[in-house]
Formats: structure tokens, C-alpha cells, sequence
């Protein structure tokens, strides 16, 4: 059972490892797009933990507060795109205080689209998209085999991380890396690596792991 304490260590997680991969992060960004996804991130994501409702708070609740913080302190692409992925998921969820597993497939796939239709990337553009698009569909596609919540999310983390790697040797065509064109290829897109990171704290947190009821 995935409830608000499961979800609010998954927030607390993701902001956590956003914080210890933030120069990585910027490092990435440095050499195709502005060096600031680091940055971006983590005082999105630090806002974010300072906001987040006391005990009552539900799962959307914890999710809208997130985006909120991710939309109004990120100037970036990222924050609208992960605010909007955030904001869909607390739609996803309604009112619900107990997530089922599938309920938390749906609220990645309900995330993944919201990405897709704020930025308009597709797969092979070289964006967030490349590992969120994959790990969704891990998700997805090991709960229907009928694994556990726990395998299912590692399975999805394992497929963001390849989704990631797929990412190195693209040309971009989406954000601010596009305007290097040829210049983009051999290089991991730094949105990808963060999600990597989200799905890395959701295995972690969601279904019952390390931090889950913190
Ligand atoms: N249209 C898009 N769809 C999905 N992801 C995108 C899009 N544009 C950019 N991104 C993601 O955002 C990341 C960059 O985020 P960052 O926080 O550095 O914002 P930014 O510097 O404003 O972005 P950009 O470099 O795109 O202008 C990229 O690595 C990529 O994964
Ligand atoms: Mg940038």
C-alpha cells in the first residue's frame, strides 16, 4: 500500500539526490545547454520541501505542492516540465489516501504525458523524455506480468537508466541543446539523468523501501 508517507519520502528522496547530483547535473548542462539543471533542480526541489503540507496532507496534496514550488521557482524548462509532470500526477491520484500499484502506474503515465504535451519532445530528441518514456513503460509492463510494486519501479529505474545512456549519442532537436545540432551528440542530456534520479527515489521510497514512512 503506497500512502502520503510513502510519497512524501519519495519527495524528501528525490530532492535528496537531486541535491548530491546537483554539480553533475549542472556539469551536464554545461556542455550542451546553460550549466543551470543542477541548480534549476535543487532550489526547485529545497522550495519544494519547505512547502510541503503537515500530516493530514493527502498524496495530491504532496504532489500539487510540489509542482507549485517546481512552476513558480524554476525559470528554466524544467520546472514547468517537471511542475506540469508533478500536477498531473495529484490529478491522477484525486482524492485517493491508498494507491494500488496500478494507481501509481497511472500517475507516471498521467506525469509522462503532461511532459510530453508541455514540450512536445517524442522519444530520440534527446530529452527527459528518453528515460521517462521507457521507465513508464517498465512500470507498466512488469505490474501486468504480475510483479510486486517493488520489482515493477526497479524495473522502470533500470529502464530510465538505459533511456538515459540512449541519450549520449543523439542529436538534440528539443531546448536549448538544439541549438548545437551536430555539437550535441556524445553527450547525456542532463533532464535524463534527473529523471533517473525521480525513478531511482520512487523505487526507493514507493513500495515500502528504505525511507518509506519517513
Ligand atoms: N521540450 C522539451 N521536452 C522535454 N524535455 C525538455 C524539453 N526542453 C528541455 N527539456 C529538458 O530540460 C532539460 C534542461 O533543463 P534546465 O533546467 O537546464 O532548463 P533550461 O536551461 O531552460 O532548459 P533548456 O536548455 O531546454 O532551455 C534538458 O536536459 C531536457 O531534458
Ligand atoms: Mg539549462
Amino acid at each position: 500500500m503506497v500512502g502520503a508517507g510513502e510519497v512524501r519520502a519519495f519527495i524528501r528522496r528525490f530532492a535528496e539526490l537531486i541535491a548530491e547530483h546537483k554539480d553533475e547535473l549542472t556539469a551536464l548542462d554545461a556542455a550542451i545547454g546553460d550549466a543551470d539543471h543542477g541548480t534549476n533542480m535543487d532550489r526547485g526541489l529545497q522550495a519544494a520541501l519547505e512547502r510541503l503540507p503537515g500530516e493530514t496532507a493527502t498524496p495530491a496534496d504532496l504532489f500539487k505542492a510540489v509542482a507549485m514550488a517546481l512552476i513558480s521557482k524554476v525559470g528554466g524548462a524544467s520546472g514547468p516540465l517537471y511542475g506540469t509532470a508533478f500536477l498531473r500526477a495529484a490529478a491522477a491520484v484525486g482524492s485517493k489516501t491508498s494507491l494500488e500499484p496500478a494507481d501509481v502506474a497511472a500517475l507516471f503515465r498521467a506525469a509522462l504525458a503532461g511532459i510530453q504535451e508541455r514540450g512536445k519532445a517524442t522519444t530520440g530528441e534527446k530529452t527527459m523524455v528518453d528515460a521517462f518514456a521507457p521507465a513508464v513503460a517498465a512500470l507498466e509492463e512488469r505490474l501486468g506480468q504480475g510483479a510486486g510494486l517493488e520489482e515493477a519501479l526497479r524495473a522502470a529505474l533500470e529502464a530510465a537508466r538505459q533511456g538515459s545512456d540512449s541519450t549520449i549519442p543523439l542529436v538534440a532537436t528539443k531546448g536549448r541543446a538544439s541549438y548545437l545540432s551536430e555539437r550535441s551528440r556524445g553527450h547525456r542530456d542532463p533532464g535524463s539523468l534527473s529523471t533517473v534520479l525521480l525513478f531511482q527515489a520512487a523505487a526507493e521510497t514507493l513500495a515500502g523501501g528504505s525511507g518509506a514512512g519517513a
